[in-house]
């Protein structure tokens, strides 16, 4: 999760929702199913089958359950499965398969063949408020395809820190609303670099910005000069660990909006 994330969220369902539910902090069976694996399908396959497995070790614990609701969406099932047999997998999405065969529960997705800007459309005829439908979407794997390479707790921190502060500059600059989904990516190279007198050699940090209707194609954003500026010296002189900051300027296709 991003910084505070958990906490936030726990927030909106307690006192805006009023939803009665039950939060797990699984963050170090995850980290440490993850060491040392770089190959993204498997991390995806690990982080998977661990959400599972906790998910399953929880709802265990609750008697007559009959039904399990996913927010699954249509893209979510185009790029995970081979429809048809014509398309290929292009990344094993958490929340498409799994669950309910292993667990006897009925699968309710009401939004599997609806694109992400159609759901927003269906929130609004329910008045849902404006600040969550608005909210860029977030894969279920979380940071941890974020952290190209292998994962863990001290690089997790430094990828925190730094989207944070790219999140942060992007809704001071009132541009949240204009972009799909930014967010930071830390790359598993080192680069040298000088602060004061001496040499550094710390790790890149990639900032990524897409324009998209539904996900399935997006384009970079355009950012003024001064706020990618501004943000990189913010990240440079704040997130002890990293030394250079790049912008993302690849489209989807050929390139997909999150890195792994
Ligand atoms: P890509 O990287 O495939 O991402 O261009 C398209 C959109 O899907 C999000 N995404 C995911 N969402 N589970 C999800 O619920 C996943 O495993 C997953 N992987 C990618 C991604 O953030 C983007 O909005």
């Amino acid at each position: 999760m991003r910084k505070n994330e958990s906490q936030k969220i726990r927030e909106v369902f307690d006192e805006k929702l009023a939803l009665n539910h039950i939060h797990i902090d699984a963050s170090e069976l995850f980290i440490s199913r993850l060491k040392n694996i770089s190959d993204p399908e498997q991390k995806r396959k690990i982080i998977g089958s661990t959400f599972i497995e906790v998910f399953e070790q929880e709802a265990k614990k609750i008697k007559d359950v009959e039904f399990l609701v996913q927010g699954t969406l249509y893209p979510d099932v185009i790029e995970s499965v081979s429809v048809k047999g014509s398309s290929v997998t292009i990344k094993s999405h958490h929340n498409v398969g799994g669950l309910p065969e292993k667990m006897n529960l009925k699968l309710i997705e009401p939004f599997r063949t609806l694109f992400k800007d159609e759901v927003r459309n269906v929130g609004r005829e329910l008045n849902i408020p404006e600040e969550f439908i608005q909210r860029h979407p977030f894969p279920g794997p979380g940071l941890a395809v974020r952290v190209l390479g292998p994962v863990d707790k001290e690089k997790l921190e430094m990828l925190r820190e730094a989207d944070d502060i790219f999140i942060k500059s992007i809704i001071d600059s009132e541009i949240y609303n204009d972009i799909w989904q930014a967010f930071a990516v830390l790359l598993p190279v080192q680069s040298v670099g000088v602060m004061g007198d001496a040499r550094t050699y710390e790790y890149v940090l990639a900032l990524r910005a897409v324009t998209s209707v539904d996900g399935m194609t997006a384009d970079w954003y355009y950012f003024e000069h001064d706020f990618l500026s501004n943000v990189s010296n913010k990240i440079i002189n704040k997130v002890r660990g990293i030394n250079r900051v790049v912008y993302d300027i690849s489209s989807k296709p050929p390139a997909t909006i999150e890195w792994e």
